[in-house]
């Protein structure tokens, strides 16, 4: 058996700077994160209702030595006992992915450690076998305020995409509904609450791409579909009751399940035909949504799907991922060398056609 490795993951490319000390087996599931340290920059953010890239970037540069000291302190552990340092070289703001990597290579020189450039997208869709036995090939869902694409992970370093976003991310939407209604920032644990109480099916939301075949979304068409009910009401009365608002968020929050779950059917069906059933995974702070995991699972079951969804804090950005999947990369391959770039794209499956467009939060890669 491969021996274990301990191994520094650094995470700068949105609005965390992160650091994690992560010990696992190279080709064997299940690690052990030692400390995770996340250092959010929502105050930074909040008065210009999005991540400035600059900003962001600034911050990264100031406070990863800090976050990746924490981290070591409360492993107990120094650079002498790392094995190697991991960090996120793309997709991402490229300011931040910049810092991240520079300093990542200030210590790799220093110290002597080998140096990982992971693929920020390959830390989320690898994080269910840092935390269970989920063997490859696996159903990934990465649904985030960034990102929507099912991929099937044959192993470390094969990914293929099977389909995904066309426009905005559903975090985005939940997001923007959520500005739309005067709602707080981030807008999905807010829009959830507020949909609890709404009726679903009095707003009629269109449900886009329903009609056609393959499993890519949209999320663009319901949002304005969304704007135009606001108005529309804003106009008629003078403005939303509270009750407007709840039947608003139901039926957007509807809308997005049954486009989620029809689209995930689809994806199911497709791997199913390659691989036969295996697990569905999601990662992405959207998996958090009650109604939309529910709904998931729910079709996980019936295709005969085992079922995998790590815990939030390891969906949403983190070290421990960055370093996990230098774990896993050590299986297949070496690591990279001081030339490592920086990259504000970076799709993991090369072969797939490019997605257009580029969220708030950095290229949808
Ligand atoms: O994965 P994540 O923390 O960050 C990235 O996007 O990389 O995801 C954040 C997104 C935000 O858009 C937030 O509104 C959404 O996830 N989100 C939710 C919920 N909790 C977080 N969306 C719907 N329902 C939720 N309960
Ligand atoms: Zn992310």
């Amino acid at each position: 058996m491969a021996r274990a490795v301990t191994v520094l993951g650094l995470e700068s490319s949105c609005d965390d700077t992160a650091a994690a000390v992560v010990r696992g087996v190279p080709g064997h599931t299940v690690g052990e994160i030692l400390a995770s340290e996340v250092w959010g920059q929502d105050g930074l953010h909040a008065e210009f209702g999005g991540v400035v890239p600059e900003i962001a970037a600034r911050a990264h540069a100031e406070r990863l030595d800090v976050v990746a000291m924490r981290a070591m302190e409360a492993a107990g552990v120094g650079l002498n006992d790392m094995d190697a340092i991991a960090v996120t070289a793309g997709p991402g703001l490229i300011g931040g992915v910049m810092s991240g990597v520079m300093f990542a290579k200030g210590l790799s020189a220093g110290s002597g450690l080998p140096l990982y450039g992971i693929n920020h997208l390959a830390g989320h869709v690898l994080t269910p076998r840092l935390v269970e036995d989920v063997a490859y090939p696996y159903l990934m869902l990465l649904v985030s305020g960034g990102h929507c694409q099912f991929l099937a992970v044959e192993g470390p370093d094969r990914f293929r995409r099977m389909g995904g976003t066309i426009d905005d991310a559903p975090g985005e939407a939940f997001d923007k509904i959520a500005r739309l209604l005067g709602l707080a920032q981030p807008g999905g644990p807010a829009v959830e609450a507020e949909a609890k109480s709404g009726d679903g099916a009095r707003f009629g939301f269109p449900r886009p791409l329903l009609d056609r075949p393959g499993c890519d979304l949209s999320f663009s068409g319901l949002k304005t579909a969304v704007r135009r009910a606001r108005d529309a009401l804003v106009e008629e009365k003078g403005g939303i009751t509270r009750a407007d608002r709840a039947d608003i968020c139901a039926g957007f929050q509807g809308a997005v399940v049954d486009v989620l779950a029809k689209k995930t059917a689809r994806a199911l069906d497709a791997f199913a035909e390659t691989h036969g059933p295996r697990v569905l995974a999601v990662a992405g702070g959207v998996a958090a949504n009650a109604a939309i995991r529910g709904a998931l699972q729910e079709i996980a079951a019936a295709k005969g799907f085992g079922w995998s969804a790590p815990p939030l804090r390891l969906c949403t950005d983190n070290g421990a991922m960055i370093a996990w999947a230098a774990v896993e990369r050590m299986a297949v391959s070496g690591p990279d060398d001081l030339t490592l770039a920086a990259r504000p794209r970076w799709p993991l499956d090369t072969e797939a056609v490019p997605m257009l467009g580029s969220g708030k939060r950095g290229a949808k890669a």
